[in-house]
């Protein structure tokens, strides 16, 4: 039995994974990846990003993310898409634009409105805010804080909200688990958006894990309640758990397993815990090496897609 298989007879919706365009010429990865027993989610790993899918004003870039909703599509798995209103990937225009709060708010809508409609009926969820916050809680400076405040985020909501009401609408942020002050700010900012009556329905936690530094059960239970609590579902949206130094030892491999291990448990202990997605399930293709040096071997599956003790650890225990 698959992760996804087996993860659904535990009452889940899905386990997925992030997956790109440019790893449709890899047979090995696919044969993996497309098996829906093992994986039945798949979200675009940056085709559906600002600077990718809305490069220029008006100028709409569907080709790469509709390429993985139709192998989606072809094996049966659901798809998750990712993500509308975030400072990173962002086009220059957007970036180095000179706004008003109007024409701002005018842009992030015509974004939200022409992509959602696109994949109208076809996303499970959208991230619709990505990474709003700092670690220590307060807003991120970003172009759409600095000049809207936080009406950025009640906004793309509702513009979310009105393109595809079928869509489950998330924030989506790390380090929540590990920031009490983020986690708090995170809950204001679903207060906020229930406040204006307009509809949020999930918490994306990312879930970007560091051997030894992953939170236990208990810890990563009671950060999902803050926000079942306020009648949200919730998801792990991103996970990896990366070793501290490479090559791994005997000590850290055994960490890594039981910090994959502790993800699966407390997703499996909330039952409006919808589901996982590993951001990339082998290491052949992992983001973690060149955007942090030194760190690496985050995934369940090697570089040549030998399944890792954390693998074991996790599919034993569903
Ligand atoms: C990462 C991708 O994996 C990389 O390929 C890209 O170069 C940068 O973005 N938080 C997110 C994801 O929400 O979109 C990011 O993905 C990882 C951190």
């Amino acid at each position: 039995m698959g992760l996804h298989q087996l993860f659904v007879a535990a009452g889940k919706l899905y386990f997925g994974t992030a997956i790109e365009t440019n790893n449709f010429n890899d047979s090995a990865y696919l044969s993996i990846a497309n098996n829906r027993n093992e994986f039945g989610m798949y979200v675009p790993e940056n085709s559906q990003k600002w600077e990718e899918i809305q490069p220029s004003p008006q100028n709409f870039e569907f080709e790469a993310p509709d390429a993985v909703l139709a192998l989606a599509r072809r094996n049966g798995q659901q798809f998750r898409c990712h993500t509308l209103t975030w400072h990173s990937q962002l086009p220059s225009f957007v970036e180095n634009g000179t706004w008003t709060r109007d024409t701002l708010a005018a842009v992030i809508v015509a974004h939200i409105t022409n992509v959602m409609t696109h994949y109208r009926g076809l996303c499970y969820a959208w991230d619709v805010v990505n990474e709003a916050l700092n670690d220590n809680g307060t807003f991120r400076n970003s172009v759409f804080f600095r000049t809207m405040g936080t009406d950025f985020i009640p906004l793309s909501f509702a513009a979310a909200a009105r393109a595809d009401p079928s869509a489950r609408l998330y924030y989506n942020d790390f380090n929540l688990e590990t920031a009490p002050r983020k986690a708090a700010a995170a809950v204001r900012i679903v207060q906020l958006v229930q406040a204006a009556n307009i509809p949020i329905h999930g918490l994306g936690f990312q879930a970007h894990f560091r051997v030894g530094l992953t939170p236990n059960v208990s810890s990563l239970i009671a950060t999902q309640n803050l926000f079942t609590n306020l009648g949200l579902e919730v998801a792990f949206s991103e996970l990896d758990v990366a070793h501290l130094s490479l090559p791994p030892n005997a000590s850290s491999v055994a960490g890594q397993s039981r910090d994959y291990l502790s993800v699966v448990q407390a997703c499996l202990a909330v039952p409006k815990c919808v589901g996982i997605t590993l951001w990339q399930f082998t290491d052949k293709y992992s983001w973690i090496p060149s955007t942090f040096p030194g760190l690496g071997d985050a995934c369940l599956y090697s570089a040549n897609f030998t399944k890792k003790p954390a693998y074991e650890a996790v599919r034993n225990y569903m």
